[in-house]
């Protein structure tokens, strides 16, 4: 190998080997980020049961069958809520972002488990 060689090598492993690992931990990122159809559909029950979520009393969501004007509409989620963590306090607590709002505190009262909660913003996050 002639010196030349040697040294493209020397600067394209570091380059190859965070490739290689990039590689290697992307399906299990795209895993955790994105829902399942069921984990969805769960979070949509959720949301539309009167005795649970009752998103829709409040909030008008496209194909619901309560046209709520309480709160805003749930749209265009995914680029309003990049960040997960931010959706998922809205709905354990949302007198953390606003003391005086009408929405329920569904964490801090217990009214939905964490897996509800959690599969509500999976189901938030498709809309
Ligand atoms: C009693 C009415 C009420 C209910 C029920 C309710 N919300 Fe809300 N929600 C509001 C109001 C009002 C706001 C506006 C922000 C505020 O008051 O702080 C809001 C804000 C939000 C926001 C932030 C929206 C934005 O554009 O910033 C999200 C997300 C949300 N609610 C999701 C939910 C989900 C999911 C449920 C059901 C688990 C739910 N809400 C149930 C009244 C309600």
């Amino acid at each position: 190998m002639n010196i030349d060689a040697r040294y493209a090598l020397k600067i394209m492993l570091p380059a190859l080997a965070t490739l290689a690992l990039l590689l290697a931990i992307s399906p299990a990122y795209s895993l955790a980020a994105e829902a399942s159809a069921a984990d969805i559909e769960e979070g949509r029950q959720v949301a539309a049961d009167r005795q649970r979520g009752n998103c829709y009393s409040c909030h008008h969501v496209a194909g619901a069958e309560l046209a709520g004007n309480v709160g805003p509409p749930l749209v265009v989620m995914k680029q309003r809520f990049p960040d997960r963590a931010v959706l998922y306090q809205q709905i354990a607590d949302p007198r953390i972002r606003n003391p005086d709002t009408v929405m329920p505190p569904y964490g801090a009262h217990g009214i939905l488990t964490e897996h509800d909660r959690n599969r509500d913003v999976d189901y938030g996050l498709s809309l």
